[in-house]
């Protein structure tokens, strides 16, 4: 059974031309040696992959027990549920995080549409293009899994850095409706 969340030999079948592999992932000497991208792992628990997404939002108290279970879950919902993970392989710490879920579609043919989510980068790795980084893989994953679109939200002041990468705003339908419902 693969240790990963979703075989990492789909890195192989995207335009990453110019990225590097090893046994471990994918490696990225152009901004440091010691970084790797892959899928989420079950190790990650003990990888500070909660405390990164902690400086997104808020995560609460998670156990080992909760988190595997969550992690086991998404995993046999086989091709959903694609989450990537930049770690610092000398520390062996998580330093980046992006989301992607695949939703399964009857209209557009039977289509499938993609959601990017808690895409974040630790503060002491931002601004060495890893955000960059997540963002194209889970876009070039989006186009490889035949998405007709993906989507997501962000704050005004990250629009120029989704613009980027092609995002744009719907101009005919910007109205992003959300209802919030209270914790017990
Ligand atoms: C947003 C975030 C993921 C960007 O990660 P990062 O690794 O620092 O970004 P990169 O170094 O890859 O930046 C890539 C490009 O985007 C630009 N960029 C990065 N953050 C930006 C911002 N907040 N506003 C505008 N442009 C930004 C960079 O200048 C760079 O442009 P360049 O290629 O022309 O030099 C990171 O700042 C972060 O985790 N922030 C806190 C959590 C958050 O807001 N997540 C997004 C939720 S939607």
């Amino acid at each position: 059974m693969s240790a990963f969340l979703f075989d990492k030999n789909l890195f192989h079948q995207i335009d990453t031309n110019a990225y590097n592999f090893n046994s471990e992932g994918i490696l990225f000497p152009e901004v440091g040696k010691n970084l790797i991208l892959r899928p989420l792992s079950a190790d990650d628990y003990d990888k500070g992959f909660l405390e990164v997404l902690q400086e997104l939002t808020d995560v609460g108290n998670v156990t080992r027990d909760q988190f595997l279970s969550r992690y086991h879950y998404m995993k046999a919902c086989d091709g959903s549920y694609y989450i990537i993970v930049i770690e610092d392989i000398i520390k062996n710490l998580i330093v980046g995080s992006a989301t992607l879920v695949i939703e399964q579609k009857f209209i557009h043919e039977c289509s499938v549409r993609g959601r990017i989510e808690d895409v974040v980068v630790s503060q002491n790795y931002q601004k060495k293009n890893l955000g960059k980084v997540l963002i194209s893989t889970l876009c070039a994953i989006s186009e490889k899994l035949n998405c007709y679109k993906i989507t997501l939200e962000c704050k005004d002041n990250l629009l120029p850095f989704y613009e980027n990468f092609g995002f744009k705003k719907e101009l005919n339908n910007s109205n992003y409706l959300q209802k919030r419902f209270n914790k017990s």
